[in-house]
């Protein structure tokens, strides 16, 4: 087991902008600017901002990645599929942290934890190379102690628990499959901080979903997109975000 770490000081909030370059993109051209948000998410109080490039560059395109890395004063954490041509581009821009994530080309939104445990030669690879180009590393994984046991094993610096499962249990309503995963996701957030590991937490987050997960002392940063840009898109950026950050401190504190 990893030498003990202390308990995160604040809750983080990441503001992932991909819905605002899938916004762009339905009609071309460049508006809206998916770097102009993440300069309005700072603004408006997020600790990072968080972008992921698909293989099939849906939303988010190398340019933004790059544009991204150049301007924002906030950390940027790249996601990223374990392929050779994203391991180029991360040792490229050099992003603050890259969130590993398994991707399939048919999926609507990343399915699914990261297959830690079955892993290949080259996510090892993968992370090696990265933290030698002092990139942190971070594993999206499902909450469980065989991924978590894994992550911590291939020297991964932060685990991000897919928070998904969760989150549609409570969009149906389904509140004893919801307490199920909220006990799921406290013993990973335990378990993950217990082996060494900085704990994250993401993945179709609302205002509903948030408190249950901000709670939970060992989380030092929440991931969260399409609640925020939907938000966005109805009372502004900012005021959704507020709320958000409002929502993750009252419940921290409580
Ligand atoms: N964390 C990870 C690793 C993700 O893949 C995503 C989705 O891109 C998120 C967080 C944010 O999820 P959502 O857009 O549902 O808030």
């Amino acid at each position: 087991m990893s030498e003990a770490r202390s308990l995160p000081a604040a809750l983080r909030l990441g503001v992932n902008v991909d819905h605002v370059a899938t916004v762009r993109n339905a009609r071309g051209g460049g508006h809206p600017d998916p770097v102009r948000a993440a300069h309005l998410a700072i603004e408006a109080g997020a600790d990072g901002i968080t972008a992921h490039l698909r293989e099939d560059r849906r939303h988010i395109r190398d340019d933004d990645i790059a544009r991204l890395k150049a301007e924002i004063t906030r950390p940027l954490n790249f996601e990223m599929a374990a392929t050779p041509e994203m391991l180029a581009i991360a040792l490229k821009t050099v992003p603050h942290a890259c969130c590993l994530v398994p991707e399939k080309r048919e999926e609507r939104t990343t399915e699914g934890g990261l297959d830690v445990v079955g892993a290949g030669s080259f996510l090892e690879r993968c992370i090696g190379e990265l933290k030698a180009a002092g990139i942190r590393v971070s594993l999206f994984i499902e909450p469980d102690r065989a991924p978590i046991e894994a992550a911590a094993k291939l020297g991964a610096d932060i685990v991000e628990l897919h928070t998904g499962t969760y989150c549609e249990y409570a969009l149906a309503n389904d509140w004893q499959r919801v307490e199920h995963e909220v006990q799921r996701l406290r013993r990973g957030a335990r378990e993950a901080h217990a082996a060494g590991l900085e704990v994250h937490a993401g993945h179709g987050l609302t205002y509903n979903t948030v408190g249950e997960v901000a709670r939970f002392p060992e989380v030092a940063e929440l991931n969260i997109g399409h609640f925020l840009i939907g938000e966005a898109i109805l009372i502004g950026l900012r005021p959704a975000i507020e709320r958000m950050i409002r929502l993750m401190r009252e419940a921290r504190a409580s």
